[in-house]
């Protein structure tokens, strides 16, 4: 019996004792799951430069005279969270909410972006905001950062220089010495490949490096050091009498092979994809996987290179990276699927990963650009269950945009498909998915889309200086669903006013 088999006949007996047989057995949440909702710092707090705050990288993009934001927009008020916290959280209790997922700010804490400086009203800020999440009976889940790193970094290559790796450790040290006494659940970084692919392999996110194959691959190694490093200091100085948990958030989405029974395919798929951040962690044997590593150095080569385009790690920087989580937080919105492609005539393997992804065209599509591909959602929880021996694994976002207004039947449809795929995952195939969180609790400042873009359960009024909010149609569904602690499908509330 391979691996696989072992597993499903372990799930089998599990079923067959839990006396689970049927589909409504599986759309129960299991005892402690958490769903919450999500937010980021620059994406909600505005208050720029409020209290001495430094300036991020954000702020300078973003202020940039030839800024290519959509509407030049600014996260400078954006939803004025910084101010309207506790409407916010008020309004996350009402629903049921059990945590909350939030981002620190780098320069709010640390205005010159180093820790020869604290701003204590910075610090402030954010003890409120925790205790305030924990007053309302809800666990503050915190992401140390969430791509607005200090601005001057920026000028010295940011992502893409090794320096990075200790003013993060710095940085997080002081996070986890001043709040570590109230918060349990930590996440290093948020989704570091997506940020290394539009703001240094492109243009489109700050800071804009756009060294196409050659700028995110740096990004992404510094990245992986420095929550390393975050992790062994937390582990180090502060596990003991803090007790909480570390992990990262990698965007982790299904690649569907093409042929569908091509499994070599599907495995360089993955290994491609979500693998890129999560195989040095997550991996029995660490490093980035061997298909990622043959085929880039084979490319480096060919161009004439002394060297990989993909830095190589040290033996040590191994062994720190490997095992360095308690927990793998995925982010997970649509879906793609896998072709492989041939090499060129030269020898050289196209996009230097030899696959080209695609979208299926009969997949259904949303309010924007995401494809609606609920089954991915298994797809994905069973792989990383079977490559990385069934980790525990937090959803740390899903959701979708809607068209202003209050009626998002599109998002609750889409949150339900999702959620359903994940209660099997979790009761059907032995998943182990510890919470779920939605994206995001506001309209809020969507990166280059600026405001134009709507993935907010609640909305928000961007023309009205008090950022009127209004929660939307989901929000009442899901609050059928805490409180029955079992995904309903809205066919079965009957009207949702
Ligand atoms: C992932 C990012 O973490 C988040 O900041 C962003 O708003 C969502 N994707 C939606 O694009």
């Amino acid at each position: 019996m391979d691996q696989f088999t072992i597993f499903g006949f372990f799930i089998f007996i599990l079923r067959s004792c839990s006396g689970i047989q049927h589909e409504e057995d599986y759309l129960k949440f299991p005892p402690g799951f958490s769903i919450g909702s999500a937010s980021s710092a620059y994406q909600v707090e505005g208050a720029w430069n409020v209290s001495g705050k430094g300036p991020s990288v954000w702020d300078w993009f973003t202020h940039k005279k030839d800024s290519i934001v959509v509407g030049q927009a600014t996260g400078d008020i954006a939803c004025d969270s910084y101010h309207k916290y506790k409407e916010d959280i008020a309004m996350m209790k009402d629903i049921g909410f059990r945590h909350y997922r939030f981002s620190l700010s780098w320069t709010r804490i640390l205005p010159t972006g180093l820790p020869d400086k604290i701003s204590q009203e910075g610090l402030q800020y954010y003890k409120d905001l925790i205790d305030e999440v924990r007053r309302q009976g809800m666990e503050p889940f915190v992401t140390i950062y969430h791509w607005d790193h200090p601005e001057f970094m920026t000028r010295l290559g940011s992502w893409t220089n090794e320096l990075m790796v200790q003013y993060y450790a710095e940085y997080a040290r002081v996070v986890f010495r001043e709040l570590g006494s109230r918060v349990k659940l930590w996440a290093t970084v948020n989704e570091p490949e997506q940020n290394c692919r539009l703001g240094f392999g492109r243009d489109v996110h700050a800071p804009g490096i756009n060294l196409p194959h050659f700028g995110e691959y740096l990004c992404l190694h510094n990245y992986l050091k420095a929550h390393a490093r975050a992790y062994h200091i937390y582990d180090e100085e502060f596990r003991a009498e803090q007790g909480g948990q570390v992990g990262i958030v990698h965007l982790c989405e299904p690649f569907f092979p093409q042929p569908s029974d091509d499994l070599e395919l599907k495995r360089i798929g993955f290994e491609t994809g979500c693998a890129w951040g999560t195989y040095p962690i997550f991996s029995k044997e660490g490093n980035y996987p061997q298909v990622l590593r043959d085929r880039i150095n084979e490319n480096s080569k060919l161009e004439g290179l002394p060297f990989s385009r993909l830095p190589e790690f040290s033996p040590e920087w191994i062994e720190r990276i490997r095992g360095s989580f308690d927990f793998l937080g995925i982010n997970i919105y649509t879906a793609r699927e896998v072709r492989a492609l041939p090499r060129e005539a030269n020898g050289k393997w196209p996009n230097d990963f030899g696959v080209e992804l695609i979208i299926n065209e009969t997949w259904p599509e949303n309010n924007s650009w995401l494809r609606v591909v609920p089954q991915g959602m298994g797809e994905i929880l069973r792989t990383i269950r079977d490559v990385y021996d069934n980790p525990p694994v937090y959803i740390m976002e899903n959701g979708a945009t809607s068209a202003k207004g209050f009626k998002d039947y599109n998002r609750i449809e889409y949150l339900y498909g999702y959620m359903k795929e994940m209660l099997l995952a979790i009761n059907r195939d032995g998943c182990n998915v510890k919470g779920y969180t939605v994206w995001s609790f506001l309209d809020s400042f969507e990166w280059s889309d600026g405001y134009s873009d709507f993935f907010g359960l609640v909305e928000v009024n961007f023309s009205d200086p008090k950022r009127k909010r209004t929660p939307r149609l989901s929000t009442k569904w899901l609050k059928q669903i805490m409180k029955k602690g079992r995904l309903i499908n809205i066919k079965d509330i009957g009207q949702l006013h």
